[in-house]
C-alpha cells in the first residue's frame, strides 16, 4: 500500500493551480442523471471519490466520457438500474447523492444506506425526510433506501441540523417536482451555490441558493449545459495552511479568495500577509505562526474540513489554542497521530487544548481520513527528519496530485510503495 515519505525542513516557495472542487464536482455529476441531453462538466478534479462517482454513474447506465483535460461528457439517456450498491456506496459516502435525481425523474431508487463513518455517524434522516415531505415514499429495508413517487410534489422543508449533501440532494430533486419548493435552514456553503448555477444552465429555476432559504419551482425536463467546477476552496486552505507553517511565499492560481473568508481571517491572526487578485491568492509568512483558536461550523463559519489542518499549525505555534468541532463528532483522529510526531494537545469533549512546542520529530503515523492525512502532511512538512505516512489512499480522494504539487514548492516529498 502506498506511502508518503516526507522530509521536513523546506520553506515552499512557488506557485501551483489549484483543482476544481471535490465536493462542488461530486453532486454536479449526480446532476447529469436529471436530464437525457449531454451534461459537459469543465475542471473536473482528477481524484480517487470522483472515479468512484463515475463508476457508479456508470453502473447505473449514464455515458461517461472523460477526455484528457479535466473535462466529462455525461449522458443519461436510458439507465439500466435504478440502483446504488452497497459496494460502492460503502466505499463513498456522497454516492447518497443519486438518490434525489434518480427519484425526480424515474419515480423510484434504490440506495443502500451508506452506514458508518472514520469522522462520525453521519445520518441521512434529512435527506430522506425531505424527500418524504415531497411525497416519496421510502421504506428503509435490507439496508437499503427503497424510495418511490409517481411525481414528487413541492413542499416546505425545514431542516433541523444545516445538511450540504440533504440539502444538494433535495434541491436537485426538486428540479423536476410539480409546483415549488422551498428549503429553509439550507446550507449555504459555495459548492451548493455552484449546483445551483449547473442546474439553472441546464434549465432549473431555482432562487435563493447560497443563502438559508431555497425556493426551486419544479420543470417537466431539463436540458443539456456546459458548466466549469468552480475550484476547491479546502485544496487552497491547506495549500495556504502549508505555506504559512514553513514560514513559505507562494502564489496559488485559479482559485477565489471570497469562499474562504474564514480561513483567510485566521491566517492573518497567526501572522500571516495575504494578497488577493480575481483568480489568485498569494501568502507569505515571515515569521512564526502565532496560535489561532477556531471553531468549525456551517458556512460562511470555519470549515470542519479545515479543523485538522489548523490543527497542524498550532502545534507549531507560538501559543496556545483551542480547537472545537461542532459538525463532526469524531474528528480528532489526527490528534493522536500528531502527538507522536510530539505535539502538544489534550482534548476534552469536543474541544482540543493546543499547546505551540519549538519543534516536531518525525515518525511513523497513519492516515485515518482524508483531512486527517493532509494535516499529517502538514506536520510532516516541519517535523524534523522524515515522516512516513502510511494509509496515503486517504489524501488521494480529495487531493489531486499532491506530492507533484508540494514538490512544485520545494517540499521534499515522495511517494513509496
Ligand atoms: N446530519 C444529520 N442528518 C442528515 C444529514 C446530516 O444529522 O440527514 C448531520 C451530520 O451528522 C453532521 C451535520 O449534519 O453532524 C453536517 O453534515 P452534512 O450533511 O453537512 O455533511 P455531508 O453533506 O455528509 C459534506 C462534505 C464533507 C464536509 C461536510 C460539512 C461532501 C461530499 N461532503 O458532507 O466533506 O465535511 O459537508 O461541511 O460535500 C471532506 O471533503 O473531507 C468531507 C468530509
Amino acid at each position: 500500500m502506498d506511502k508518503l515519505a516526507i522530509q521536513g525542513g523546506a520553506r515552499l516557495r512557488g506557485e501551483i493551480r489549484i483543482s476544481g472542487a471535490k465536493n462542488a464536482a461530486l453532486p454536479i455529476l449526480c446532476a447529469g442523471l436529471l436530464t437525457a441531453e449531454t451534461l459537459r462538466l469543465e475542471n473536473l478534479p482528477k481524484l480517487k471519490d470522483i472515479s468512484t462517482s463515475l463508476t457508479l454513474l456508470g453502473h447505473i447506465g449514464m455515458q461517461v466520457e472523460l477526455d484528457d483535460k479535466n473535462s466529462v461528457d455525461l449522458q443519461a439517456a436510458h439507465l439500466d438500474k435504478l440502483e446504488a450498491p452497497y459496494e460502492l456506496v460503502k466505499t463513498m459516502r456522497a454516492s447518497i447523492l443519486v438518490l434525489g435525481p434518480i427519484l425526480a425523474r424515474y419515480g423510484e431508487a434504490r440506495v443502500s444506506l451508506p452506514g458508518g463513518c472514520a469522522i462520525g455517524s453521519r445520518p441521512v434522516d434529512l435527506h430522506i425526510k425531505g424527500l418524504q415531505a415531497m411525497g416519496a415514499e421510502i421504506h428503509i429495508e435490507h439496508g437499503y433506501i427503497h424510495a418511490k413517487a409517481t411525481r414528487l410534489q413541492g413542499a416546505r422543508i425545514f431542516m433541523d441540523t444545516v445538511t450540504v449533501t440533504g440539502t444538494e440532494n433535495l434541491m436537485m430533486a426538486a428540479t423536476l417536482a410539480n409546483g415549488a419548493t422551498v428549503l429553509e435552514n439550507a446550507a449555504r456553503e459555495p459548492e451548493v451555490f455552484d449546483l445551483a448555477q449547473c442546474l439553472i444552465a441546464m434549465g432549473a429555476k431555482i432562487e435563493g441558493a447560497g443563502s438559508d432559504t431555497i425556493t426551486i419551482t419544479g420543470v417537466e425536463t431539463l436540458h443539456g449545459a456546459t458548466h466549469k467546477i468552480m475550484a476547491d476552496r479546502i485544496e487552497t486552505g491547506t495549500y495556504l495552511v502549508a505555506a504559512a507553517m514553513t514560514q513559505g511565499q507562494v502564489r496559488l492560481l485559479g482559485t477565489r479568495a471570497d469562499t474562504l473568508d474564514a480561513v483567510l481571517e485566521k491566517l492573518r491572526e497567526a501572522g500571516a500577509q495575504i494578497d488577493v487578485e480575481s483568480d489568485s491568492i498569494s501568502l507569505r509568512m515571515q515569521r512564526r505562526p502565532r496560535a489561532v483558536s477556531i471553531k468549525t461550523a456551517p458556512y460562511p463559519a470555519f470549515p470542519t474540513d479545515m479543523q485538522a489542518q489548523f490543527m497542524a499549525l498550532n502545534c507549531i505555534a507560538d501559543g496556545v489554542s483551542r480547537v472545537t468541532e461542532t459538525i463532526f463528532e469524531n474528528r480528532f483522529m489526527h490528534v493522536q497521530e500528531m502527538q507522536r510526531l510530539g505535539a502538544d494537545i489534550e482534548v476534552e469533549g469536543n474541544t482540543a487544548l493546543v499547546r505551540g512546542v519549538d519543534k516536531l520529530e518525525g515518525a511513523v503515523v497513519m492516515a485515518t481520513d482524508l483531512r486527517a492525512s493532509a494535516s499529517l502532511v502538514l506536520a510532516a512538512l516541519v517535523a524534523e527528519g522524515e515522516t512516513v505516512i502510511e494509509r496515503i489512499y486517504h489524501i488521494d480522494r480529495g487531493y489531486e496530485c499532491i506530492e507533484e504539487k508540494f514538490s512544485q514548492l520545494g517540499a521534499r516529498i515522495r511517494r513509496v510503495h
